[in-house]
């Protein structure tokens, strides 16, 4: 089973980037050696994950670290993408753990040795839990304290790493988090999610500035998810567009054009954020790169009070975790905001599928996964064809892993863990990408 690739396709270029992607409570494990985060806490909350897990061993990457940088490599990959667990490079007096950014240190070392590019995320979800105490997200002082993160562990990092992203898909800390509290924190308050979300992108903005002074020679963005709405009828194309202003636009026209969607005049005055004078100023620091995260995208309809509504596609063809695989929205999706925004280049920071996987006479043989990542690697072809400048692509994700408020039930990895053993395999999928990624090096 392989991938093919039309051969004048960009993604043939060796300059295009091959990259898989983790974060770092998803596989990290070792929660005995650093502080307390707000996944840790809601995991301790019955009936929050699927399969009562947690993150305490997860893929034991800490132990791991050296064989998972040699699975890197020996996948033919360019690039690696990571996170850093801020509750373990800092103490919650503020002072560096030295620890926790040695082993980040020796990771990126290692990676570098094997000549691959590092993809460093700052904040992909682990907030200290002594932080959420005092208000999270929703608190102001949150953005400087992410700030002050970003300032410290850039200095110390230096130029082991290639390309920064402040926060992945403030999206999910904001409105999963805050406002429909599937995600840790698990708050449900529309006023606490839209503030949280002000405060992310002010954090990621405040944050920017520090990693221009601290790691000039490295591409600074920041990483979105967009899951493109469309209308079920010609008739619900206002109920799809404001679906897409409120779940996608929010968080990407503050960057660009300095302001929210339209949509937030539609929300009352006590769920509106508070914004201060020049906070978009700050948000809309000039971008490197941005990093984009495509899954699936979603169908809408009206509300019978005028707003929107999801319609689930019950025929359509659907990974494990039930997302449509739907890959035109891929290139819609690209093509779109190339012509909404003046983009900087982008890169694909994550894209794949879940599937219901089994390890059989040591193989696994993960049809849906290698047809998803074909078609929606045609559909990324069809986009920079169009014009978009997409510079690279991130497989999500390296390895099965703890996935969020779905435990370890949902596989995404292109290469399978044994949870008992931590014994790693490598699926068709991943073989057939690594076939890809080499075969551009002639
Ligand atoms: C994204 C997350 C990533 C992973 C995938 C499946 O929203 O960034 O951590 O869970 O979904």
């Amino acid at each position: 089973m392989k991938l093919t690739m039309p051969a004048d396709s960009r993604l043939l270029d060796p300059a295009f980037v091959f990259g898989v992607a983790t974060a770092s409570f998803q596989i990290e494990g070792a929660r005995d050696s650093r502080l307390e985060c707000i996944w840790d806490r809601f995991c301790a909350t019955p009936g929050k994950i699927r399969d009562g897990s947690n993150g305490d061993q997860a893929c034991q990457h800490l132990q791991w670290w050296a064989q998972d940088v040699e699975l890197i490599s020996s996948l033919g990959m360019d690039a690696y993408r990571l996170s850093i667990s801020w509750p373990r490079v800092l103490r919650q007096d503020g002072s560096l753990h030295a620890e926790g950014v040695d082993f980040y240190r020796q990771l990126l070392r290692a990676l570098k040795a094997k000549g691959l590019k590092t993809f460093v995320t700052l904040y992909h979800w682990d907030l200290p839990q002594y932080l959420e105490d005092a208000g999270g997200w929703r608190n102001r002082q949150t953005a400087y304290a992410f700030a002050d993160y970003a300032d410290k562990i850039s200095r110390e990092l230096g130029d082991l790493v290639d390309s920064y992203a402040t926060l992945n898909e403030p999206f999910c800390s904001s409105y999963l988090g805050y406002e429909a509290g599937i995600h840790a924190p698990g708050h449900t308050s529309v006023a606490w999610g839209r503030q949280a979300a002000h405060h992310l992108l002010l954090a990621h903005g405040l944050a920017m500035v520090k990693l221009r002074q601290n790691a000039p020679s490295a591409m600074h963005g920041i990483v979105l998810n967009f899951t493109p709405c469309y209308p079920a009828t010609p008739a619900d194309s206002a109920a799809a567009d404001k679906a897409d202003q409120y779940f996608n636009q929010w968080y990407i026209k503050p960057l660009f054009d300095k302001a929210y969607p339209s949509c937030f005049a539609d929300l009352s005055p006590a769920d509106q954020p508070q914004i201060r004078d020049g906070d978009f100023d700050i948000i809309s620091a000039p971008l490197d790169y941005l990093g984009i995260n495509f899954y699936t995208r979603h169908v809408y309809s009206t509300a019978a009070d005028g707003s929107f509504v999801v319609v689930d596609q019950a025929n359509a063809a659907k990974t494990d975790i039930g997302w449509e695989i739907y890959p035109q929205a891929f290139t819609d999706l690209l093509v779109d905001l190339h012509r909404r925004y003046p983009l900087p280049p982008l890169y694909i920071t994550e894209n794949g599928a879940a599937a219901a996987d089994q390890l059989v006479n040591g193989e696994v043989v993960d049809t849906l996964r290698l047809d998803y990542y074909q078609q929606h690697l045609l559909a990324l072809d069809a986009a920079i064809r169009q014009g978009v400048d997409v510079r690279g692509y991130f497989a999500w994700s390296l390895m099965d892993n703890f996935e969020w408020a779905e435990g370890y039930l949902k596989r995404f990895g292109i290469v399978y863990v044994d949870y008992h053993t931590q014994q790693r395999v490598i699926k068709h999928s991943g073989l057939a990408l690594r076939d890809l990624s080499i075969s551009r090096r002639g």
